[in-house]
């Protein structure tokens, strides 16, 4: 078992606790009643397990259809009215059952009822166990994939159980090994070493036999560790934003028909070399990450179906590019980002003309 306890809020990482959820709320966050708030493809394979464990007379199960294409106002609203139709109350605990896509409308379903319940979140896709079930972010697309509706509601539990990732597709396991990636480079140059080392098992096309425990322990801490210094994402939290910027540019202009771990793959390879480029970052290490990319089934060019140059005016759109100039959150070294110190911007602007440069290799 192993139990990080960095924010407010215990997050526990254990093969087989799918089973023991019920223990594990009680103990938390208990309530009255529990809605089971899950997708059809999870709900599928493991919501009736859930049940079980947390009493099957206090606990509903509400499934969406799976895919970020659900990920939606109406969504939203379907699930709240069928748990107002059930008369569920205040003393309500939400549970998230899924990937990213559930735990964020799941995560808004429970922000919003009765002005807000509690909400476990119960992440069984990689990418939703060592990102998106840590930090409090939630809410539903308008647009795809923007995100620009939501809230900030912090989970009062998070449960991952290793175990489930076992029938998680390998593209979905390959797009969650870059994040896993990506925290190497921000925060640590050893876990890097490790991730290097598991990800060929992690990719291959068989469910992995190895435990992937100490993969998704070694990335919620750093994303913890990351989010508690800066919950409300005002500076450190930046440095999360790595090989995003120019990965959500190549993510839109593929029209989303890339996944979101393999465009950001492709983003931190280059946005590595802008940092090369720029003298920021320590020579090599965009072919290090570009390595270990490769290692783990992600791509490291960006498809030559798509046009650089739209790809450089999609960063100009980006939420983070402030006051005509665009930020980018850069290692000086794998382990290691630029712009910490007092009162520190955690990124720097950069020119069109460097971006372009870095594009047209
Ligand atoms: N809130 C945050 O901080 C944050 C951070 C990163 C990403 N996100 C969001 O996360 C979403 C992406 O999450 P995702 O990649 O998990 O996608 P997803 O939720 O769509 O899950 C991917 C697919 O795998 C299936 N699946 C999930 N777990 C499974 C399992 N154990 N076995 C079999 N099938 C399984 C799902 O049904 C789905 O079809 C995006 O909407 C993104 O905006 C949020
Ligand atoms: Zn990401």
């Amino acid at each position: 078992v192993v139990s990080v306890t960095l924010l407010k809020y215990h997050i526990a990482i254990d093969p087989g606790s799918l089973d023991r959820v019920g223990d594990l709320v009680r103990a938390h966050a208990k309530a009255h009643r529990y809605a089971i708030i899950t997708d059809d493809n999870v709900g599928a394979l493991y919501a009736g397990r859930v049940r079980a464990a947390l009493g099957a007379e206090r606990s509903s199960i509400y499934s969406m259809a799976a895919g970020e294409a659900a990920k939606t106002r109406e969504t939203w609203a379907r699930l709240t009215d069928a748990m107002l139709a059930d008369q569920l109350g205040r003393d309500t605990t939400v549970v998230a059952l899924g990937g990213g896509v559930v735990g964020d409308v799941a995560g808004f379903v429970a922000a919003t009822f009765m002005r807000g319940v509690p909400v476990v979140q119960v992440p069984t896709s990689l990418l939703a166990m060592i990102d998106a079930s840590i930090g409090g972010k939630t809410g539903v697309d308008t647009d795809p994939r923007t995100n620009l509706v939501g809230a900030f509601h912090q989970p009062a539990l998070v449960i991952a159980d290793p175990d489930v990732l076992r029938t998680l597709p390998v593209a979905h396991r390959r797009a969650g090994l870059a994040e896993a990636i990506k925290h190497g480079v921000i925060a640590d140059a050893a876990y890097l070493d490790r991730v290097t080392d598991i990800a060929p098992a992690v990719a291959a096309e068989a469910a992995p036999s190895v435990d992937l425990t100490p993969l998704v322990a070694g990335s919620v801490r750093i994303k913890a560790a990351v989010v508690a210094t800066d919950e409300k994402e005002h500076g450190m939290r930046k440095i999360l934003n790595f090989g995003h910027t120019l990965g959500h540019a190549i993510e839109a202009e593929s029209g989303y028909g890339m996944l979101h771990g393999d465009a950001i793959a492709v983003g931190m390879v280059l946005e590595a070399r802008l940092g090369e480029r720029l003298g920021i970052t320590a020579a090599g290490t965009a072919d290090r990450i570009a390595d270990i990319a490769r290692a783990a089934g992600l791509p490291v060019d960006v498809p030559p179906e798509i046009d650089p140059a739209a790809v450089l005016a999609r960063t100009r759109t980006d939420k983070k590019a402030r006051a005509g100039v665009v930020e980018y959150a850069l290692p000086t070294r794998v382990g290691m980002m630029t712009g910490g110190g007092k009162g520190g911007t955690w990124s720097v602007a950069v020119s069109d003309g460097d971006v372009r440069a870095v594009l047209a290799r």
